[in-house]
This record gives structure tokens, C-alpha cells and sequence, in this order.
């Protein structure tokens, strides 16, 4: 995650610290006075200096340790510290440290109005809510990320308030409530949005497709229930879709078969019933299905082509029934196939997919033979 969002990282950084300055740039009081108050709050638990920059004397724009403003106003643009970094105040040794913080986020991070980037990531032990001002304050917030604390509380409600917003990271807590339905305003912005391990409950909304810009939507993880909304297939750019280990019931959307983006898409460990739609395995982009541990029945449809490739496709822990599909023996590529655990039958098909497997990938069926699973008598 963190790997993913560097770049951007990178960019917003760059572009503050490159864009023409002709007067340096000096900390306005009330932003420092905003920070320090935000400082107040938390906790270095490892001691690793986190804050030892921050003084009231120096200037908060010139050197503060994640803090970083825009050159032409002075103002706080960014203000990023992530537990799992390794610069030389995380890494002092050049080994990478984890870094501890408790306390919570302060309400006074709603004063540093002309933030585009706040991050407070992985430091485990930072508690309270995430501040529900942010919405109706931060109106040039672009990206969000809180993962990897212990925030508890709801997701503010007024989120889909922030136009800009195009990351939303708030994986790993323990936040609790519904997704807000505002979210789905986001539609010109929002790229990413991860809430993944958490205790969120209801429903995804319905008009999640709205989302015209998603195109990554990590929910997996939470206790989330109702159907997979049908809005979900007509997301031009949704990439990878993990909606696992939530308590989610009815079909798998079958024009979700039909996305050319989709690449991964991970619906384990929930209470999906109906067929596998026939035109997801005939997705020659789709590379990850995890439909695992599931109460998808019928026969897996016979819907491989010589384009289908699947580094990982994991059907186990289902009522599915029929035969291994003899297509199946005409993909490009199967790496990790998990078929076990079903109700198939019959003879598992010859093939270049089949040369690697081993009985493990057929296991506890009704009457497979064949394949690694020996000669069918
Ligand atoms: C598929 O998803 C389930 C539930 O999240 C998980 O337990 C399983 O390990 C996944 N399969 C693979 C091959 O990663």
C-alpha cells in the first residue's frame, strides 16, 4: 500500500518544493500554532524524534520534519509522517524501524485550511475518531490517509463534501458505522479508496458505479452485508475490486464479466450464491479471481480461451458441481488454481494448465479422476 502511494507522494512533494518561489516561503502563526497543537496530542512512543523539528521558535515551512507548504502562500500544504518510513529520522541506523504513536488526531488539523495532504500513517496506537470537521474544513484536501491506527468511530458522514479528494486510505482501524452514502459524489475525484480491515457494517451503497475515477476499491475485511451492488460493473477504470471476508449475500453482478479493466477481483470468505458468471472466466484482463468460501453452485461454465490468464484463480470451498471445464485445459496460463472442496466430477482434462498442479488443487470433490488425481478406473 504504502508502495503505491509513493509516487504520488513523490509528485505532491516535488511539486511543492520545486514551484517558483521568489520569497522564501515562512510558517504562518496560526498553521505552526495549529501543529504544535496537533503535536500535543500524539505520542513518539519509540522515541525515534518524530517531532524534535517541531519548535515554536523555527520556521514550520523551512525544515519540520513531514511538513511541508506552498511556496507562494506560506501556507501548510502537506503534512505526511508514516510509521514504516525510512528516511534518517524513522531508519536513523539505515534499518528500517516501526515506528509507535498513541494519543489522537487533534480537531485543530481543521485549521490548517490549505492542506492538500494529510498523512498519519501505520503507528498503530493512535486512538479517537478521525476528526469530522476534515469534510467542511479541508476543502483542498486530495488525499487522506489514516491507515494503520486504532481510529474507532465512524467515517465522517459529509465525506463526499471533499471535491478533490483522490485517495482515501483508511485501511487497518477499528472504525465502525456504514460507508457514508456521500461517498459516492466523489465520481469526478476519487481514484482510490481503501477501508479494508475495519468493522464497517450495512451495505455497499448502491450507487457505488458512480465512482467514475475508482480504480481501486479495497472494502474486504469488514462486516458488510446486502448484495454487490449491479453499479460495480460499469466502473470504467475499476482495476481491483476486493470486497473478501464481509458477510455479503446474493450474485456476483455478471456484467461485472464484461469490465476490459478489471484485473483483480477478490469476493472470498462471504455468502455469495448463484453461478459464476460464464464471461469473468472468459476475461482474457481478469488475472486474480478469488471467489473461495462462498455458496456459489452449478457447473463452472465452460468459458476458457487460449487468452485466459489467471496467475491466481481460487473457486474452493463452494457447491460447485459438473466437471472441470474442458476449456480450462485451453488458457494461456493457470498458476494457482484451488478447485477443492466442491462437488465436481469426472475426468480432469490433459493440458499444458494442468501440468503443474497437484492433488491439492482437486482435493475433497465428489468423483474427480484424472490428472494428479490418478488414473480414473
Ligand atoms: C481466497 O480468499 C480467501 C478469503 O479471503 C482466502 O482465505 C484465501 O487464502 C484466498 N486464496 C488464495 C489462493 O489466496
Amino acid at each position: 500500500m504504502a508502495a503505491k502511494a509513493l509516487p504520488l507522494l513523490l509528485a505532491l512533494a516535488a511539486l511543492l518544493i520545486t514551484a517558483p518561489s521568489t520569497h522564501a516561503s515562512s510558517c504562518s502563526a496560526a498553521d505552526r500554532d495549529a501543529l504544535l497543537s496537533i503535536r500535543a496530542a500524539l505520542s513518539d512512543d519509540a522515541h525515534l524524534g518524530v517531532f524534535s523539528t517541531w519548535t515554536a521558535n523555527t520556521d514550520c515551512c523551512a525544515n519540520w520534519y513531514g511538513v511541508a507548504c506552498d511556496p507562494t502562500t506560506g501556507r501548510v500544504g502537506y503534512l505526511s509522517l508514516r510509521g514504516e518510513a525510512e528516511d534518517a529520522v524513522m531508519a536513523p541506523a539505515g534499518r528500517p524501524t516501526s515506528g509507535v504513536m498513541s494519543g489522537y488526531v487533534s480537531d485543530a488539523v481543521c485549521h490548517l485550511d490549505r492542506l492538500s495532504m494529510l498523512v498519519l500513517a501505520d503507528w498503530k496506537r493512535i486512538t479517537g475518531p478521525v476528526p469530522t470537521c476534515i469534510p467542511t474544513s479541508l476543502p483542498s484536501l486530495r488525499v487522506l490517509e489514516l491507515p494503520g491506527n486504532s481510529l474507532t468511530g465512524d467515517i465522517p458522514a459529509a465525506i463526499g463534501t471533499l471535491s478533490r479528494l483522490t485517495v482515501l486510505n483508511l485501511a487497518d482501524n477499528h472504525l465502525t458505522g456504514s460507508i457514508p452514502a456521500s461517498i459516492t459524489s466523489l465520481g469526478s475525484s476519487l481514484k482510490h479508496l481503501d477501508l479494508a480491515n475495519n468493522r464497517l457494517t450495512g451495505r455497499v451503497p448502491t450507487d457505488f458505479g458512480n465512482l467514475a475515477m475508482l480504480s481501486r476499491a479495497l472494502l474486504g475485511r469488514n462486516r458488510l452485508s446486502g448484495p454487490i451492488p449491479a453499479s460495480v460493473a460499469s466502473m470504467p477504470r475499476l482495476a481491483d475490486l476486493d470486497l473478501s471476508e464481509n458477510q455479503l449475500t446474493g450474485p456476483v453482478p455478471a456484467a461485472l464479466g464484461s469490465s476490459r479493466v478489471l484485473a483483480s477481483l477478490y469476493l472470498g470468505a462471504n455468502r455469495i450464491s448463484g453461478n459464476i458468471p460464464a464471461s469473468l472466466l472468459g476475461n482474457s484482463g481478469l488475472g486474480i479471481l478469488n471467489l473461495s468460501r462462498n455458496a456459489v453452485d452449478g457447473a463452472i461454465p465452460d468459458a476458457f480461451t487460449p487468452r485466459s490468464y489467471f496467475t491466481m484463480l481460487d473457486l474452493s470451498r463452494n457447491r460447485l458441481t459438473g466437471a472441470v471445464p474442458r476449456s480450462l485445459a485451453d488458457a494461456a496460463y493457470v498458476g494457482h488454481l484451488d478447485l477443492s472442496h466442491n462437488r465436481l466430477c469426472g475426468t480432469i482434462p490433459a493440458g499444458a494448465p494442468f501440468d503443474h498442479l497437484d492433488a491439492a488443487s482437486f482435493a475433497s470433490n465428489s468423483c474427480l479422476c484424472g490428472g494428479p488425481l490418478g488414473k480414473c478406473t
